[in-house]
């Protein structure tokens, strides 16, 4: 079973990696059970502007209504170290895409680098929307983007 780390990013690390990383640790626990804790899965931000802060409410609201308790995860800005300490890193948009790439310029951590939904749509460039300043039916739609997309991870490293 392998690969055994990925750390999901977005811009705030307070809407949507929170909920990728809630997400895609509840679809390990449901396949591999204890298993699951040979994994490393973590978040993180591009921004440093809500370090330190739960999830945004909204989206701790969309998990838990699908079972998933996010609420003790604590935003934090990425790190080049992080370069280093995980094997995928699954950003959210083009943004968070070319602000991790300029921060490094070894080519075996950019091959790292993938954005989330690539794996459901090849080639689209598809976007998980921010719904940071939208309604609760962006938090629901973002939910079920990353469920579906956590799944598809899992079939291709399992
Ligand atoms: P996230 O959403 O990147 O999915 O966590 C955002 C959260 C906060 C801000 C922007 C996006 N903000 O500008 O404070």
């Amino acid at each position: 079973m392998s690969p055994r780390s990925v750390l999901f990013v977005c811009l705030g690390n307070i809407c949507r990696s929170p909920v990728a990383e809630g997400v895609f640790r509840h679809a390990l626990q449901q396949r591999f059970g204890a298993a699951s804790a040979a994994w490393r899965v973590d978040s993180a931000g591009t921004s440093d502007y809500h370090a330190g802060q739960a999830p945004d409410p909204r989206s701790q609201a969309s998990a838990l209504r699908h079972g998933v308790d996010i609420s003790g995860q604590r935003s934090r800005a990425f790190s080049t170290a992080d370069f280093e300490e995980f094997d995928h890193i699954l950003v959210m948009d083009s943004s968070n895409h070319v602000n991790v790439c300029r921060l490094t310029d070894n080519p075996s951590h950019l091959a790292k680098v993938q954005l989330m939904l690539d794996v459901s749509f090849p080639g689209e460039n598809k976007p998980v929307p921010d719904p940071y300043y939208g309604g609760d039916h962006g938090f629901e739609h973002v939910y079920q983007l990353l469920a579906q997309a956590s799944e598809d991870w899992l079939e291709q490293w399992t």
